[in-house]
């Protein structure tokens, strides 16, 4: 090839590439936006905000002191969104590739969600008392955090990547 083919293939090949790259990421923004109109990415994004809120309010003595009660007011707000979200378990069972009983996979995520709604309960229990620290407050929360995980790691596909 001469200078001038090869200069148009480097262009051309640089248009494809951007081409596709523009459309993976027009795919995942689509990705992202379908799971917010789900009936359960609805709750997750609710579930996403006091997730925030407890986070900051927990995140040292002074911050727990002003946020207490906001830590009491968002831990009962989960406990009440993961019993919504336990019967919107349907579209997600598939997901659980390790386990392949479909009876197995329903407890499991009854399991977990349970384990949301209990571990969160507890937290709104202790922040709700006068002399609640914010140790154990973060230590409950951590307990929280673990049956998010605990969930998405098994029923929640990452399109993202
Ligand atoms: C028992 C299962 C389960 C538990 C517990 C759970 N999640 Fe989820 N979560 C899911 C599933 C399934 C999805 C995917 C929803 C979809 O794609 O329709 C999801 C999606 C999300 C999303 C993305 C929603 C969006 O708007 O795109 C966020 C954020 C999230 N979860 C946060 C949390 C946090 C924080 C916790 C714990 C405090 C938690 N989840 C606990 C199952 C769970």
């Amino acid at each position: 090839m001469n200078r001038k083919w090869i200069g148009f293939a480097v262009v051309a090949t640089l248009v494809a590439a951007s081409g596709l790259a523009s459309g993976l990421s027009r795919a995942q923004d689509q990705e992202k936006h379908k799971e917010t109109e789900t009936p359960l990415g609805k709750i997750m994004e609710k579930v996403q905000k006091h997730n925030i809120a407890i986070t900051k309010a927990t995140r040292n003595a002074a911050s727990f002191k002003k946020n207490q009660k906001e830590v009491e007011k968002s831990a009962a707000e989960l406990a009440k969104l993961a019993k919504d979200g336990k019967p919107l378990k349907e579209a997600y069972l598939k997901n659980a590739k390790e386990e392949t009983d479909p009876k197995k996979r329903q407890e499991k995520w009854d399991e977990i969600m349970d384990a949301f709604a209990k571990t969160s309960k507890d937290l709104a229990v202790a922040a709700a008392k006068d002399g609640a620290t914010q140790k154990q407050a973060k230590d409950l929360f951590q307990t929280v955090k673990k049956t998010c995980s605990d969930c998405h790691t098994v029923f929640r596909v990452e399109s993202e990547f």
